[in-house]
């Protein structure tokens, strides 16, 4: 799960994907990355610890870190939070097969849409929309990739 800081929205897409993997007893590694370092070792966004807390998740073992290149083969699925993501992630692929991992996460609700996850850093009120679109998006996730 990539943003660009790692604080606000990718951190709950861990948290919620994470409890879904647990709840459906699958046998993932889930973990988010930011595009950006100037958060790295920093805690989730208080806004987002609390969101996730209102839903019952807790968030507060997460520590922000930087996407590197090697992510790319780490995992078998890089989901990006909106375009910009999209491109920062793509542009270190270096085969179509790394390429294709890379998926703007919103398109597992609407594919093709392209939809992004707004970035509610700046807006005290969007935490509560990110979260819910998250959840939606880590549903199909799960209904898809669960073999
Ligand atoms: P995120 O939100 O990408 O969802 O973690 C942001 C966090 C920090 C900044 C921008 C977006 N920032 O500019 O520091």
């Amino acid at each position: 799960m990539v943003c660009l800081g790692n604080i606000c929205r990718s951190p709950l897409a861990e948290g919620i994907l994470k409890r879904k993997v647990k709840m459906n007893n699958l046998d993932w590694q889930v973990d988010s990355a930011g595009t950006g370092g100037w958060h790295v070792g920093a805690l989730p966004d208080s806004r987002s610890i609390q969101v996730a807390r209102k839903n019952g998740i807790d968030i507060t073992d997460q520590r922000a870190r930087k996407f590197q290149t090697s992510d790319l083969d780490q995992f078998d699925l890089i989901f990006a939070m909106d375009s910009s993501n999209y491109q920062n992630i793509v542009r270190h692929s270096v085969s179509d097969d790394q390429k294709e991992k890379v998926q703007l996460i919103m398109n597992m609700v609407q594919p093709g849409m392209n939809e992004s996850v707004p970035d509610p850093y700046w807006d005290d009120n969007g935490f509560d929309q990110v979260f819910h679109m998250l959840e939606e998006a880590c549903d199909q996730v799960i209904e898809k990739f669960r073999g």
